[in-house]
C-alpha cells in the first residue's frame, strides 16, 4: 500500500519538475533563437539585457535542476575548467585538403575548367559545366558533428586523419548553435572554417600592444591560437567567427540537396552561417567573372581570404570525379597574391601624429603585397619594435590586409633566411616558413619564468648574424626633437608611445589644436568647425592661413570670404566671434592651450591656485604638485609644455592679439562641466570616435578618464567588445553607457552655457 500523503507530494513535485522542465526548453528555444539573430543575422530583436535576463533565468533552473541542464543549453557555452590537452578525435570522413591553383590571373579558372571537362570526357559541343564559387577563408578548418541536431563534438582537422577535440572552444563561438533549426538528420558533420574578423584581429593586438604584450602574426594565427588555447575562458576572449563550406559524414537525411548550392542553403536554413559571397556561376567564364569581382572586394572584406574556391556544382558529377591521393577533382582554390611577403628593412623613420603621438615607420625594399606595392609600414612603437626585434638591414614580414596600413610582423629568422637562401625558395614561400617558425619560437615572458618548454638553453638570440645593426632607439634616433618641430619629445612612465610636446607649435598638430583651443568649453570660438579647420591649417596644398593660435586673430573677411562654403554672412559671424572669444578667463585659457594631461577641471584648479598666466608658466614641478589633484605625471607634462620655448611665445602672441583673461578668479570661473568630480572609464570600441577622443571630451566636461573600473567609477561607456571592464561594472552596478548616452550626458549642460 502506498502512503496516499507522499506519493502525492511525489505527484506534485514530478509536476513542479515537468513545469521546470518545460520552461527550460522554452528559454532555450528564445536564446537559441536569440543567439542566431544576434550573432549569424547581425539582427537583433530584443535589448541586450533582455537576452542576459532569460539567459540567468535559465542558468538559476539549471543550478536548481541539474538534470536540466543539456549538452546543446547556452549556458553551456561559457565552461570553467581548463583542458588538461585535447583528445584525438578519429575523423569519419577524412579531412581533405584542395589542389591550388597558383596562377593569379584568369587563367587558372580557366585550366581548373578544362581538366574538369576531360576528365568527364566533354567536347566543345556540351554545355557548360554549372559550378559553386565560394571564397577561400584564411582561418583554421574545423569538422562539426551535430547529431539530432546537438552539437556533440567539435574537431580541428589534424593530419586530415585524426583532429583534436576543441569542442570547449568552439562552444564560446557565438555563430556556432549549439542546435541547429528545424529537422536535422540524425548525424551531420558540417566543415568549415573557424576565422577571426580583421577588426577582432586588430583589437586584439591593439589590447596586447597597450598591454605590453606579444601581439599576433595575423588573424589566423590567433584565430588557430585560441582554438587551440587550453583555457576556454581565454579562448572566448578572442572572438572568433565561423564560415560553413563543407561537410563530413551524414547519417539519413533523406532531404538532403543534390548540389552544392543546395546543401549551402539547406545549412543556412539550419541556423549555419555561409558566407553570401557565393555564386553559382556557368563555365570558366563565371568562374573569372567571380574571382574578379571578389578581388576587388578583397580589402573591404571584413576578414582575411587568400583567394576563392570553385567546386563542381551536381554532387552525382563530384561523385564522378572523385580524387587524385588526397584532392578532389571537383574542386580547386585559386589564389590571389599573397598578403605577407618578405623584404628588407632600409630604415626606420619616425613620422608625427595628429596628437603628437611619434610612430615609427620601415621604409622597405619596395614589395608586392596584397596586390599593391609596399614601400612603408608602421613599426607601432618602440617597444614593439624590441619585441619583434626588428632592425635595420633585417629581412622582414610586412602584412598589408584590407584597408589598414602595411605593417611589420617580423623578422625572418637567419637560421630560415640561410635554408631558404640554400633552397632558393620564393618571398612567398619564405615568409610563410619565417611566420611557423616565429609562432612556435618559445615566448620570451615565459622563458624568464622559466615556464616555457625549451627554457635550459643559454640564451641565444636566433636572429643574430655578425654585423646586424644595433636595436632601434627611439630618443637617439630623434636627438630627443620632434621632427616635425623640434620640441622635445617625451615618453611617460607606463605608455608605450613617445610624444611631441610642442603641441601649439608643431605643424603636425595644428588642426587639433586649433578644434581644441575653439572648443565651447575652451575659448569658445562658434563656427569654427572640422571643415573650416581643414581649410585655415591647410590641409590641401595652399599655404596655411593658420600656423599657430595667434594667426586666427589674424584673419581678415577678405581672406575667410573666398573659402569653401563660406557666405559673407558667415565670415563676419566668424569674425565677430573670434572678437569675442578674446575676453575669457585664466580657467579657459589654460585649458584652450591643450597641454597633455590637463583637462577643464585642472586648468581651473591650476588658475585658482597660481592666479596668474606668468606666475603658472614658472611653476616648478613641485611647485605644480602643490596644487589640488595634480600628481607627478600632469606636473612634468605641464612643465615640459611651457619648458618649450615655442608654446611659451604662442602664449605671448596670443596675449599680443588682444586675449585677455580675468586673473584671480574664483567666483568668475568657467561654470561646473557636466561630469565635474566624477569618474569615466571607456572600454571597447565605439562607433564613432577613439577611445582617445571620448576621454578629451570627459576631462573637457570636467571629469576624470579612468583606467580602471572601481567603486568609485561613476560611468562606464561600454563599445563593442568590451571586456573585463564592463563586467566589472556590472559586478560593481555601476551605470553602463553607450556613445550615444554619453553624449548625452556631455550635452546635459554643455548647451547651458
Ligand atoms: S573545401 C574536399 N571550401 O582551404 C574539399 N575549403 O585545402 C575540402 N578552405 O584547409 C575543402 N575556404 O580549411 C573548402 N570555401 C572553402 C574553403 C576551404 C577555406 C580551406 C580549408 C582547407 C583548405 C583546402
Amino acid at each position: 500500500m502506498s502512503d496516499p500523503i507522499s506519493s502525492q507530494g511525489a505527484r506534485r513535485a514530478r509536476t513542479v519538475l515537468a513545469d521546470t522542465a518545460s520552461r527550460a526548453a522554452e528559454l532555450r528555444r528564445q536564446l537559441h533563437h536569440h543567439a542566431y539573430q544576434y550573432y549569424v543575422l547581425d539582427a537583433p530583436e530584443i535589448p541586450d539585457a533582455e537576452y542576459d535576463r532569460l539567459f540567468r533565468e535559465l542558468q538559476v533552473l539549471e543550478e536548481a535542476h541539474p538534470t536540466l541542464r543539456t549538452p546543446d543549453s547556452p549556458t553551456q557555452r561559457v565552461l570553467g575548467q581548463v583542458l588538461p590537452g585535447f583528445a584525438p578525435v578519429r575523423h569519419k570522413v577524412a579531412m581533405l585538403s584542395i589542389r591550388t591553383e597558383t596562377d593569379t590571373t584568369a587563367e587558372g579558372a580557366r585550366a581548373f575548367d578544362a581538366r574538369v571537362r576531360r576528365e568527364l570526357a566533354l567536347t566543345e559541343a556540351d554545355a557548360a559545366i554549372e559550378y559553386v564559387a565560394e571564397l577561400k577563408f584564411d582561418g583554421l578548418a574545423i569538422n562539426l558533428r551535430y547529431e539530432h541536431g546537438v552539437l556533440v563534438c567539435a574537431a580541428t582537422r589534424g593530419d586530415g586523419e585524426t583532429g583534436e577535440d576543441v569542442t570547449q572552444n568552439i562552444r564560446t563561438i557565438g555563430q556556432i548553435p549549439l542546435r541547429l533549426n528545424g529537422d536535422a538528420p540524425p548525424v551531420l558533420e558540417v566543415r568549415g572554417e573557424v576565422y577571426m574578423r580583421r577588426d577582432a584581429f586588430n583589437r586584439l593586438n591593439e589590447r596586447q600592444r597597450e598591454a605590453g604584450e606579444k601581439t599576433f602574426v595575423n588573424p589566423r594565427n590567433a584565430a588557430a591560437g585560441a582554438v587551440r588555447q587550453l583555457d576556454p575562458a581565454i579562448a572566448a576572449k578572442r572572438p572568433l567567427s565561423f564560415f560553413a563550406y563543407g561537410w563530413g559524414e551524414i547519417v539519413g537525411w533523406d532531404a538532403m540537396p543534390s548540389t552544392q548550392a543546395g546543401v549551402l542553403e539547406a545549412f543556412e536554413q539550419f541556423g549555419l552561417p555561409v558566407s553570401g559571397e557565393r555564386t553559382v556561376a556557368q563555365g570558366a567564364e563565371g568562374l573569372i567573372e567571380f574571382h574578379a569581382r571578389i578581388a576587388a572586394a578583397r580589402d573591404g572584406l571584413p576578414f582575411d581570404i587568400d583567394g576563392v574556391v570553385y567546386k563542381v556544382n551536381e554532387l552525382a558529377l563530384q561523385q564522378r570525379l572523385g580524387f587524385v591521393t588526397r584532392e578532389p577533382r571537383w574542386a580547386v582554390a585559386h589564389k590571389y597574391p599573397a598578403q605577407e611577403q618578405v623584404t628588407t628593412l632600409r630604415d626606420i623613420d619616425v613620422q608625427v601624429g595628429r596628437t603628437g603621438k611619434l610612430t615609427p615607420v620601415a621604409r622597405l625594399e619596395p614589395v608586392f603585397v596584397g596586390g599593391t606595392t609596399v614601400t612603408n609600414a608602421t613599426l607601432h612603437n618602440e617597444d614593439e619594435i624590441r619585441r619583434k626585434d626588428v632592425r635595420i638591414g633585417d629581412r622582414v614580414i610586412v602584412r598589408r590586409a584590407g584597408d589598414v596600413i602595411p605593417e611589420i610582423v617580423g623578422v625572418v629568422p637567419s637560421a630560415s633566411l640561410d635554408a631558404a637562401r640554400l633552397e632558393g625558395a620564393g618571398a612567398e614561400a619564405l615568409a610563410g616558413a619565417a611566420l611557423d617558425v616565429l609562432e612556435r619560437q618559445p615566448d620570451p615572458a615565459a622563458v624568464a619564468e622559466g615556464t616555457a618548454v625549451e627554457a635550459a638553453e643559454p640564451a641565444v638570440n636566433p636572429n643574430d648574424y655578425p654585423g646586424r645593426s644595433e636595436p632601434f632607439d627611439l630618443y637617439q634616433r630623434l636627438g630627443g626633437h620632434c621632427p616635425a618641430c623640434g620640441s622635445d619629445i617625451t615618453r611617460e612612465e607606463g605608455e608605450v608611445d613617445w610624444r611631441c610636446s610642442g603641441g601649439l607649435f608643431c605643424p603636425a598638430q595644428r588642426k587639433q589644436a586649433v578644434l581644441h583651443f575653439a572648443g565651447r568649453r575652451a575659448m569658445d570660438v562658434e563656427g569654427l568647425g572640422d571643415r573650416l579647420v581643414e581649410q585655415l591649417v591647410g590641409e590641401g596644398d595652399e599655404p596655411p592661413l593658420v600656423r599657430t593660435l595667434p594667426d586666427l586673430y589674424k584673419l581678415g573677411f577678405t581672406a575667410l570670404v573666398v573659402l569653401e562654403r563660406m557666405a559673407e554672412k558667415s565670415a563676419q559671424n566668424l569674425l565677430d566671434a573670434l572678437e569675442k572669444s578674446k575676453q575669457t578667463t585664466l580657467a579657459r585659457f589654460v585649458f584652450a592651450l591643450g597641454i597633455r594631461h590637463v583637462g577643464e577641471r585642472t586648468a581651473r584648479d591650476l588658475a585658482a591656485y597660481f592666479g596668474s598666466m606668468d606666475r603658472l608658466i614658472r611653476a616648478s614641478e613641485e611647485a605644480l604638485l602643490q596644487v589640488h589633484d595634480v600628481g607627478p605625471v600632469v606636473a612634468h607634462s605641464i612643465r615640459t609644455f611651457f619648458d618649450q620655448a615655442h608654446n611659451v611665445e604662442v602664449v605671448e602672441q596670443l596675449r599680443a592679439a588682444g586675449v585677455t583673461w580675468t586673473e584671480h578668479e574664483g567666483h568668475q570661473a568657467a561654470p561646473p562641466g557636466p561630469l565635474e568630480g566624477k569618474t569615466v572609464v571607456v572600454t571597447g570600441t565605439l562607433p564613432t570616435m577613439t577611445r582617445d577622443e571620448a576621454e578629451a571630451l570627459i576631462e573637457a566636461a570636467g571629469g576624470k578618464a579612468g583606467k580602471s573600473v572601481s567603486k568609485k567609477t561613476a560611468y562606464v561607456v561600454a563599445g563593442a567588445d568590451a571586456g573585463s571592464k564592463l563586467a566589472k561594472a556590472q559586478e560593481l552596478n555601476i551605470s553602463v553607457l553607450d556613445e550615444a548616452g554619453l553624449r548625452a550626458l556631455l550635452a546635459d549642460t554643455t548647451d547651458e552655457k
